[in-house]
């Protein structure tokens, strides 16, 4: 069948056959189908929607675009955590050691961060020499040495997905419950897993923001993830405001390697909870554990013994990234960097920190992305100093801006400003995780 008459069946509200999905995305990665004619499709397939047959069919035809890892040879349980992306989003870097220390083989392929949302590679390439792009040999051998690789998508994992989210990006057919499910799944399921946990990220700062999406996103993620025979779980994690206490690159990297440490820093906890409780997921998922409650003890005491660091470590020199070059104390101190503090502008509780607008700053600022090709500075960010349902006096310092330059933090002082909320009775911040699919 040409492209045009597959087009035609989605078009006229039809239902596409495997066949029809299987040369669509045949067509996606041999270059017989033009751009054009694969963005008539998507366009097709985000008005006309997809039933769950047409969603599975969509996803097994990408991830079979590309190689599918085969770690039967690693004598481990295989789990992964992806998440769906926020502002200071940094629990990878914790949770892929604990479950490593705890007998877990993690595949983690991740990806860049693009719009406010931060990626893991790029806090990954903060740490001097990290090495992000592994082949498979490599990746393999990581994973067998210190129990979890790192690493981004080469060009044979789901090459469908590429070219199709880039040309859904450029025709705003993007937030699609099923061609994300499709892109995010196909690119998931080729690790070769066993189990996989996922943080779907629901609030302002998440790709996301509404609860009921946010369920919706996570159930089908979830289906899928068990059709394919992959055991899986969601958590669905609060993003109206920032995780933890950094929101950037070296600082994030800095504040996971204080909570791998044991070592205090304040308004860092909710990074560690949620950590904590995606790990204990993926150690039940797993099968380390028959229950949550061991499995957070599991997590905890993997944490608290250093194990988990000292994995951490070894991948570290394994990927040939420069521990030392992490800093030891004050992130952004001695940088020449210039500052922005945002200040309470009268006494109450604080109500809102907008994940969104924070996020945004950080980017406008250098520390995040636009365009899939520009550059980052890794060393510029965020810090927050008050916690969303905490007691605030006028004139308290709610959150400090680190930028390159002072007119860089002036572009987005405003917004900042503007990102923050005072209430004049208490306030009860929304929970951590809001639900578990
Ligand atoms: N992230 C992805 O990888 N794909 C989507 O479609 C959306 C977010």
């Amino acid at each position: 069948m040409r492209p045009q008459e597959i087009i035609a069946v989605k078009r006229d509200g039809g239902e596409l056959s495997r066949e029809h999905i299987d040369a669509f995305i045949a067509g996606v990665c041999d270059g017989s189908w033009a751009d054009y004619q694969i963005s008539a499709m998507v366009m097709a397939m985000f008005t006309r929607g997809l039933n769950p047959d047409e969603q599975n069919a969509l996803t097994f035809a990408m991830l079979h675009s590309g190689e599918v890892l085969d770690l039967s040879d690693i004598p481990l349980p295989k789990a992964d955590k992806h998440s769906t992306g926020g502002v200071g989003d940094k629990t990878s870097l914790i949770i892929a050691p604990i479950l490593a220390a705890c007998g877990i083989a993690v595949p983690m392929i991740s990806g860049r961060g693009l719009g406010h949302t931060g990626g893991t590679l790029d806090k990954l390439e903060s740490i001097a020499g990290y090495d992000v792009n592994l082949t498979t040999d490599r990746f393999r051998r990581i994973i067998e040495t210190c129990g979890f690789a790192m690493s981004g998508q080469t060009a044979d994992i789901a090459p469908a997905d590429k070219k199709l989210y880039a040309l859904r990006d450029a025709t705003a057919t993007v937030p699609y419950i099923p061609l994300i499910v499709a892109s995010i799944m196909s690119k998931k399921l080729a690790e070769g897993l066993d189990a996989l946990v996922l943080d779907v990220k629901t609030g302002s700062g998440a790709f996301m923001p509404n609860i009921e999406d946010s369920i919706r996103l996570a159930e089908a993620m979830v289906q899928t993830g068990r059709n394919f025979g992959v055991r899986t779980e969601a958590v669905v994690s609060e993003m109206g405001r920032p995780l933890g206490r950094y929101a950037g690159n070296i600082c994030e990297v800095y504040e996971c390697v204080k909570i791998l440490r044991n070592e205090p820093l304040e308004l860092a906890e909710p990074t560690r909870e949620l950590s904590i409780e995606l790990a204990a997921r993926a150690i039940v998922l797993a099968g380390i554990e028959n229950d949550l409650v061991s499995a957070r003890s599991l997590a905890e005491a993997k944490l608290g013994s250093g194990a988990a660091y000292e994995r951490f470590a070894e991948n570290c020199r394994l990927q040939d990234g420069n521990i030392d070059s992490i800093p030891t104390s004050d992130p952004f101190a001695g940088k020449g960097l210039s500052t922005l503090e945002i200040k309470a502008e009268r006494s109450g509780w604080l109500e809102t920190a907008d994940a969104l607008a924070i996020g945004e700053a950080v980017v406008a600022i250098g520390g995040g992305r636009v365009h899939a090709e520009d550059g980052i500075d890794f060393e510029v960010g965020f810090e927050c100093f008050a916690e969303v349902g905490s007691e605030v006096r006028e004139g308290d310092l709610l959150g400090v801006l680190y930028s390159r330059t002072v007119e860089d933090a002036e572009c987005v002082s405003e917004k900042l400003r503007g990102a923050y909320k005072i209430s004049e009775t208490p306030v009860t911040p929304s929970p951590l995780v809001s639900g578990i699919v």
